[in-house]
């Protein structure tokens, strides 16, 4: 299976994972676009979405789904997004696409977080992948001196600002063996707004192609 089907089985999964009648939170990046295009088929049964970024938010209007603000937004039943790597506790690197700061307020939000991948994701420890840290610009430096001495080689994400206005900083080289200490200590970092680590909140439920992993 290409990793594009495999990414596209694992969104038409998750929609078994929608509650009728509620409010379905929606996360960014290539895998869930397949997710937004079958929860379009079912808009009908669903109040609406709260979005994790302005590129998901255009993808629901286009569609015709309503997008409210998740400050209106009595409950949360499930979110449904993808990640850049997920470990077998299914804790997560996210990020790759620059919406890991509403990811995470809506992953924190929601009640069941549900992780839809292809198996090119999974790792037996995070750190593959670039760890993306979001950071107030003007802390742009300060922030990377501290992440270099946290052993990680950080690197500017140049040209790309985050929907919030801020910047990115790709931290690599990490083998992330304790990725909720890890996320500690980088969240305590002044300048840091958020760091791509889901580990504290992680998926409850990960689906890669056709398996469920709980
Ligand atoms: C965006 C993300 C994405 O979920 C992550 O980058 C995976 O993207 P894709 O589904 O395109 O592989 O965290 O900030």
């Amino acid at each position: 299976m290409s990793a594009d089907a495999a990414k596209r089985r694992a969104a038409e999964k998750a929609i078994e994972f929608v509650e009728p009648g509620s409010i379905v939170g929606v996360g960014t990046g290539s895998t869930v676009a397949f997710f937004i295009e079958a929860l379009g088929r079912m808009k009908h049964d669903i109040e609406g979405a709260v979005s994790s970024s302005e590129r998901s938010t255009a993808q629901l209007r286009e569609l015709g789904i309503p997008v409210l603000d998740l400050n209106a937004a009595p409950e949360v039943p499930v979110y449904v997004d993808g990640a850049d790597e997920c470990d077998p506790h299914r804790r997560l690197i996210k990020g790759g696409g620059a919406a890991l700061t509403r990811e995470k307020i809506i992953a924190a939000v929601a009640r069941r977080f549900v992780c839809i991948i292809d198996p090119s994701k999974r790792v037996e420890v995070l750190g593959r992948f670039p760890l993306p840290v979001e950071v107030i610009p003007m802390a742009r430096s300060h922030v990377a001196r501290k992440l270099r001495a946290l052993g990680g080689s950080p690197v500017w994400r140049e040209g790309v600002t985050t929907d919030n206005g801020n910047w990115i900083l790709d931290l690599h080289g990490l083998r992330i063996v304790d990725p909720v200490g890890l996320e500690r200590e980088i969240n305590q970092i002044v300048g840091v707004v958020t760091v791509g680590l889901f580990a504290a909140r992680g998926a409850d439920v990960v689906i890669c192609g056709d398996e469920i992993l709980r």
